[in-house]
């Protein structure tokens, strides 16, 4: 009841904000993104396991930060990223987004793609679940939140409880992005 007269008044609040986009004092702002105003939790990520090119059959781990980098085509860095969607998002919508890297260079071009299973602890650059399907490329510019440069597949129905994973790998040569997680990089806003 309390969800749907909710879901209700975002609706009109929406159709308002459309129609009177400078009459819109409902909520404060949460930063100077209008897409984020209406992100009702954020889901940050609940394991990071990086892979390496070089060291293909060592598992790195579960790691307090992510490193996607490439150089020379080779080198490859690429993280594994994990969320633990919580019981009760069914009626929501999910959006990949990333934010607040401590480092980057290059280009700053990441993409994201889901993999076919969210047992990463124990993975290897050789070893891994497999690449599955592409969700969407951010650009790091700042140390804020990163472009979206290619948003077609990061607003997707949230999941039912469970865990899901995804890789992010760097676009292109001598590239870096770094960040420490769970408190940045990439994370799932519920909408
Ligand atoms: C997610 O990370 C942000 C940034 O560090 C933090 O403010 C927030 O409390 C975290 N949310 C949860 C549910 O842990």
């Amino acid at each position: 009841m309390k969800t749907a007269i909710f879901s209700c008044a975002i609706a009109i609040f929406s159709t308002l904000a459309t129609a009177l986009p400078a009459a819109a004092p409902v909520e404060p702002a949460v930063g100077n993104l209008a897409s984020r105003d209406h992100v009702k939790q954020v889901i940050n990520s609940s394991a990071v396991v990086n892979i390496n090119e070089d060291t293909p059959d060592t598992a790195l781990g579960v790691s307090g930060a992510g490193i996607v980098s490439r150089a020379g085509s080779k080198h490859n860095s690429r993280a594994l990223v994990k969320f633990d969607f919580p019981e009760g998002l069914g009626r929501y919508k999910c959006r990949l987004a990333f934010g607040n890297p401590v480092e980057f260079s290059g280009t700053g071009e990441i993409q994201v793609y889901t993999i076919g299973g969210a047992n990463i602890e124990s993975a290897t650059f050789n070893q891994r679940p497999f690449r599955d399907q592409f969700k969407g490329t951010f650009r790091v510019a700042g140390s804020g939140e990163a472009v979206v440069v290619d948003g077609s597949g990061l607003t997707f129905d949230c999941p039912a409880k469970g865990a899901k994973a995804y890789e992010v790998v760097s676009v292109g040569d001598n590239n870096e992005v770094f960040w420490y997680a769970p408190s940045a990089g990439l994370r799932v806003d519920v909408m």
